[in-house]
């Protein structure tokens, strides 16, 4: 690949500035938007969230004016991107939609970043991290159901399986047991940086999403899910950023985060069909070469150093969004049973040690149970079956086996055609609940 991030020209700073009708675009439709154009808008949000909250970040611990004055015109920048892209949402969209399209960027991103992950251990937490993720789009697909009667299917459009995996009740851990080793900033490839990044980012703006929309149902047991959910999203932030060398010096961290910019937005620009929208990640993806090259001059100039020895001197593809059943089936095969060890490493549910720190905290935040769980068993009493989409009778026959081990439900799991979701009534929940 001959694309060299650092030799392209991009769009000069004071031109990155635009009025708030250029600022605000047209929504994308719902109804008949790509899957994976709705993910990578959804997942380009987090990126900018990232890129404006770290520079504020660097700003705060960091006396020089010169710097902040450049980083404080960034920011603004990237503050307005976020506004373009976030606001690239409809507003019939309802929060479970918009949420069922959160866990299919974690799935999918995830799995891409894992399959495309040179360092083993990082693939290896990936990969722990995916189920945790696959488990939630199970668990919010039964209350997307209960809620407005859609079929996630609506929103998935059969590209990402739901299917249970590792339980969200397994999913709370010991704080300290989520730390993971760091990477070498000296040994590190350019791409294990991208990557843990780009995947840092996104689930980030999960929690974020999770934090500011779980609260706007009345139903109870859906905030209470969403409270569940979004505390799993915290260890996965947890999780995922300690893989990071924190001796990376904040110029080289400013580095990294504009690299990490231009290749998601070069890759949402191949990827894209929507041609309205790639125009726009085409424009952004010209911004951040500005941003790149501006914080390649500074860590020249505060620290006498090249670009080239942290980031190497090609573009990386970090967040290619694609169809990943098979992969993901064959990491749920091998790793639903898989847990957090004691020393940053792994174990399996069958080897944990009576005193693992983790069942303390699992004892008192499902000390009444789990929402997470209650949904499922909600779902048997309502309609006899939990939604299972996944395309072939071998991942259901896998459900049923995960059942039994794990002993979760009171209810047999069934399988809900996509045509027999089509008509399906909607819930009254609180008649239902008296
Ligand atoms: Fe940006
Ligand atoms: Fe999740
Ligand atoms: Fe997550
Ligand atoms: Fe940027």
């Amino acid at each position: 690949m001959t694309f060299n991030p650092l030799q392209e020209k991009g769009t000069p700073l004071d031109r990155q500035l635009r009025s708030w009708h250029e600022i605000v675009r047209r929504p994308f439709n719902k109804k008949d938007v790509d899957c994976y154009t709705r993910t990578r808008q959804i997942f380009m949000n987090g990126i900018e969230v990232e890129a404006w909250n770290f520079k504020h970040h660097f700003a705060r611990v960091f006396d020089d004016n010169d710097v902040k004055a450049i980083l404080s015109q960034i920011r603004r920048i990237e503050d307005m991107q976020q506004t373009t892209v976030n606001w690239l949402g409809p507003e019939d969209q309802t929060v479970l939609e918009t949420t069922l399209g959160y866990e299919q960027v974690a799935v999918d991103l995830t799995a891409w970043l894992s399959q495309n992950e040179p360092d083993s251990y990082v693939k290896e937490t990936f990969d722990f991290g995916l189920l945790e993720d696959f488990d939630h789009l199970y668990r919010y697909s039964q209350w997307a159901y209960i809620t407005h009667g859609i079929n996630p299917n609506d929103i998935l459009q059969g590209q990402t399986d739901v299917i249970l995996a590792r339980p969200t009740q397994n999913h709370h851990n010991d704080n300290a047991l989520r730390l993971r080793h760091h990477y070498d900033k000296a040994t590190a490839t350019p791409q294990t940086k991208v990557n843990i990044l780009t995947l840092l980012s996104a689930e980030q703006q999960t929690h974020n999403y999770y934090a500011e929309h779980g609260f706007m149902y009345g139903n109870e047991g859906l905030r209470e899910t969403y409270a569940e959910i979004k505390d799993v999203e915290e260890e996965h932030v947890s999780m995922y950023e300690s893989l990071i060398d924190p001796t990376e010096t904040l110029f080289e961290k400013l580095l990294i985060h504009e690299f990490t910019e231009v290749c998601n937005y070069y890759t949402c620009m191949e990827d894209e069909p929507d041609t309205r929208i790639k125009s726009i990640w085409e424009e952004f993806l010209s911004y951040e070469l500005e941003h790149l090259k501006i914080a390649a001059d500074l860590l020249k100039k505060y620290e006498k150093r090249e670009p080239e020895e942290i980031i190497g001197n090609k573009i990386i593809l970090p967040s290619r969004f694609k169809s990943q059943k098979e992969y993901v089936t064959k990491v749920l095969k091998k790793e639903t049973g898989k847990r957090l060890g004691c020393n940053m490493d792994y174990s399996t549910v069958d080897k944990l040690p009576e005193d693992w720190s983790s069942y303390k905290v699992q004892d008192s935040v499902n000390a009444e149970g789990s929402p997470s769980e209650r949904v499922v068993k909600l779902m048997g009493t309502l309609e006899g079956c939990d939604i299972v989409l996944a395309d072939d009778a071998l991942k259901r026959q896998e459900v049923t086996l995960l059942e039994k081990a794990y002993q979760t439900k009171s209810m047999a799991p069934d399988t809900v055609t996509p045509e027999e979701l089509v008509n399906l009534r909607k819930f009254d929940l609180f008649e239902e609940l008296d």
